[in-house]
């Protein structure tokens, strides 16, 4: 953390909002107590009166609620949603979406947090039209949020507990209809993890779908320890993951990465020992070779000059090269669970966007900006629901 603070071009990408464990709470008003306890930049920008309004309005609307423990799930919620594919003026924002029910395998997590990746926004354009679960669609695969019920045969959590995860299985392959945009997500108990005590929502949510795939491709092109990788795409969701995991897990020799000019400093930060500037050189004119290209840009050609006799290409999108492979990530609550000591002790942290965190309300803003493809690590949604962290600074 020291090395990541000490770079102050990089500084504002990891600060760390106190937890809400930690938070002693102040006597005013509920719109005060946000306000002073999480970083105040946060909040910069939101509006506390119209999400408090909303939130209760939605609650109020409810025809059937159920009570557990000292909170209420509505039967009615807030959530983005289309009901057609296109660009992101498609995405509607709903106070009347019905709470998803929940299966005998799953938990209802009130969402605190979510995250956005780019498979969200190539399917809302309809790339993915043939495999994609029914529209209406509420979007959103990365979630952080508390447990508020549990199904039947759910035995590793409980009400109450703090989790994050990627709520899609297959990403590609009839992913959930009614995701993490939302007040309420459904979500199978196996897809879950605890979150890490020492991250808070914002972080959590940041993780599950980039550091999934960020640890099944080095798993799948068998980077083991000693090996060298190049990382193409350094500094964005996946590859800033990547760059630590190869790292801090894997025990990698050397890691190269690119990036444009201002994020070199921080590949350096990540650990990379090599940050080559994509936009002054290149990088398959290079003279070094690796033993592992990863590849999360859509650079297949280039990256298969550049790997050594025997060596793997992971290739995220774009055409492959052989001896490239390309793979999509499977979610699975087992790698965050691997992976939270990791987090817990500070070797491997969530690299969140300066823009972010972006509330609920600002949604499509936040996707526009996603879409630029000029985002540095993790664009987060925050806060989703706010009546949670309430409680929490109240007790
Ligand atoms: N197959 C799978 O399972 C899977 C899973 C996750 C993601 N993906 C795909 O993998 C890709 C990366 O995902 P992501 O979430 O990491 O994306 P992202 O965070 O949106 O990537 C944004 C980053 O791309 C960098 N970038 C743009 N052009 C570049 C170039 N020519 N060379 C190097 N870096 C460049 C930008 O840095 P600069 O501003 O410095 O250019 C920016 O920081 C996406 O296409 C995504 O759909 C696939």
């Amino acid at each position: 953390m020291e090395a990541l603070l000490s770079s102050t071009s990089i500084t504002s990408l990891h600060l760390q909002p106190p937890s809400v464990s930690t938070f002693i709470p102040p006597k005013p008003t509920l719109k005060t107590k946000l306000k002073n306890t999480y970083n105040k930049h946060l909040y910069s920008n939101y509006n506390y009166n119209t999400s408090l309004r909303i939130s209760c309005s939605a609650s109020k609307s409810a025809t059937e609620a159920t009570a557990i423990g000292s909170s209420t799930i509505p039967s009615e919620m807030k959530a983005w949603v289309y009901d057609e594919y296109g660009g992101v003026d498609v995405l509607k924002y709903a106070t009347d979406v019905t709470v998803p029910s929940v299966a005998d395998d799953q938990v209802l997590v009130k969402v605190v947090a979510a995250a956005l990746n780019p498979v969200d926004f190539k399917r809302r354009l309809g790339k993915f039209q043939a495999t994609d679960s029914a529209l209406p669609t509420v979007p959103g695969y990365d979630v952080a949020g508390v447990v508020v019920k549990v199904g039947k045969q759910v035995k590793g959590l409980k009400v109450g507990d703090e989790v994050y995860g990627d709520i899609s299985e297959k990403a590609l392959d009839g992913p959930k209809q009614s995701g993490s945009l939302a007040e309420y997500t459904a979500v199978e108990e196996k897809l879950l993890a605890l979150k890490p005590k020492n991250l808070d929502f914002i972080q959590a949510a940041s993780l599950p779908l980039a550091i999934e795939t960020a640890y099944e491709g080095l798993e799948r092109a068998g980077f083991s320890e000693g090996k060298s990788l190049l990382v193409l795409n350094g500094a964005g969701g996946v590859g800033s993951l990547v760059i630590q995991l190869a790292k801090q897990v894997f025990g990698a020799s050397k890691v190269a990465a690119t990036s444009s000019t201002p994020k070199l400093e921080l590949l350096k930060s990540l650990g990379a020992d090599v940050a080559i500037d994509y936009t002054k050189e290149n990088f398959e004119e290079l003279p070094d070779k690796y033993d592992v290209v990863y590849d999360a840009i859509g650079q297949g050609e280039k990256a298969a000059k550049v790997v050594k006799e025997g060596g793997s290409v992971v290739v995220l999108t774009g055409a492959v090269t052989p001896p490239g492979f390309r793979f999509v990530v499977t979610s699975t609550g087992s790698t965050l669970t691997k992976l939270n000591p990791y987090l817990e002790s500070g070797k491997v942290k969530a690299v969140i966007d300066p823009n972010s965190p972006f509330p609920f309300d600002r949604v499509k803003e936040a996707f526009s900006y996603l879409e630029t493809n000029r985002a540095t690590g993790k664009v987060v949604v925050y806060p989703v629901s706010e009546e949670y962290i309430l409680e929490k600074l109240a007790k």
